[in-house]
């Protein structure tokens, strides 16, 4: 019992439209006892454009001191001139990942009984799919460590230099392989490219090795990003753990979610386990102008990432009672009904469930 203090970032686009649905949820899903202190935060594209502030320092140091983050979605129009491609994503979201020191990038990846996959019949063989990708979430090449010369002119050179320490590469393998011991399967993908990246490449392999010789019982397995691709296509069934770098993380989760029945299904936590921060929840999608403003966006990613929020506060017995919501609403929609709903009436029919 007590409270729970959120932070809640709805952002752009779409967020605007699934944060207040995963809210709902969250709100019905709560443990007896629990209370959510809401504190809602109007970052994103508009307070940009309006006031040229992105994240300042002192709310920064306010979303600080709450339990857990709620984000829905950052990016403004496409190509805005007044909004230059990075700010939102480099200054807000990836600020908030890089200083609260969310390294594990969580994004589970499973269909669900009844979701329809693209994959065929052929691949699937009835056979579950249901991995785990932990995508580094403070290195690589999304540091911002790199630089442009003679910029606008022929010999412009631009360079974007990946990092990854030891520290770094180590914390994140650890948390994957734990993930790995508590799941039935216990095998843990390592997917890189060290074949060319072999500065990079010599880190994590290494360093894999070495985790690897304190979990006996995990089976490891290495694959390079490219071939990784191939098999998350043609035999996904053979991911469990799979862990990798941020920008290959990036990558592999938008393609995880598309074969596991759309990006509007895919949850994730921005994860400190170390617990010197908030941890922050947000669907993998993005603000999605194409749809934004017309209650299209499906919540579904939003209210399970609301489900991982609880899970990481403790609250694992909450977070299945969303996740089962989650299964029989898409039962429901196996099974024709339901189909063009609003985006609220989506969140209606899974808090119903929760309460129900
Ligand atoms: P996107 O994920 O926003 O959209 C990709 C496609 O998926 C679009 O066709 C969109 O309509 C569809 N889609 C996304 N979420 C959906 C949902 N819940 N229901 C139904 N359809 C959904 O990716 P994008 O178009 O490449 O990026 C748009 C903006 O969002 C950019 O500014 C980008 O930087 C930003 N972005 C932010 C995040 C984040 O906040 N975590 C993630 C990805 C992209
Ligand atoms: C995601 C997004 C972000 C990322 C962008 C918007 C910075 O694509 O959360 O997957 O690349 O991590
Ligand atoms: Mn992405």
């Amino acid at each position: 019992t007590g409270s729970l203090k959120l932070a809640v970032i709805p952002g752009d686009g779409i967020g605007q439209e699934v944060t207040p649905e995963a809210l709902k949820v969250l709100e019905v899903a709560a443990p007896a006892g629990v209370k959510f202190e809401q504190t809602g935060y109007d970052l994103g594209a508009e307070r940009y454009l309006a006031t040229g502030e992105v994240l300042p320092d002192a709310v920064l140091g306010e979303i600080r001191e709450h339990d857990a983050i709620l984000l829905g979605a950052v990016g403004g129009k496409p190509n805005d001139p007044n909004l230059p491609p990075g700010i939102l994503e480099r200054g807000l979201l990836l600020r908030l990942r890089f200083e609260l020191d969310h390294y594990v990038n969580l994004r589970p990846s499973r269909i669900y009984p009844g979701v329809a996959s693209p994959l065929s019949e052929a691949v699937l063989q009835g056979q579950e799919v249901d991995f785990v990708v932990v995508r580094e979430g403070t290195e690589g090449p999304y540091t911002g460590n790199g630089g442009a010369l003679r910029v606008g002119t022929p010999a412009e050179v631009a360079t974007e230099v990946s990092v990854n320490t030891a520290f770094g590469v180590e914390r994140v393998l650890r948390d994957a392989f734990a993930r790995a011991e508590l799941r039935p399967a216990k095998k843990l993908t390592l997917v890189h490219k060290t074949n060319v990246l072999v500065n990079a490449g010599s880190v994590w392999w290494r360093l894999t090795q070495e985790v690897a010789a304190e979990h006996p019982d995990i089976t490891v397995d290495y694959m390079h990003i490219d071939a990784a691709m191939i098999h998350m296509t043609t035999n996904p069934q053979r991911f469990d753990v799979i862990v990798t770098d941020n920008l290959f993380g990036d990558i592999i989760t938008d393609l995880a979610a598309a074969i596991t029945g759309g990006i509007g299904l895919a949850a994730s936590g921005n994860v400190n386990p170390d617990r010197t921060a908030p941890s922050m929840f947000e669907p993998v999608h993005g603000s999605a102008p194409d749809i934004a403003g017309q209650q299209k966006a499906d919540p579904t990613a939003a209210i399970l990432s609301a489900g991982l929020l609880l899970d990481h506060l403790g609250h694992p017995e909450a977070a299945a009672s969303i996740e089962r919501a989650v299964l029989a609403d898409l039962t429901d929609r196996a099974a024709g009904q339901g189909a063009a709903r609003r985006t609220a009436e989506i969140g209606d029919a899974i808090a119903a469930r929760v309460s129900g």
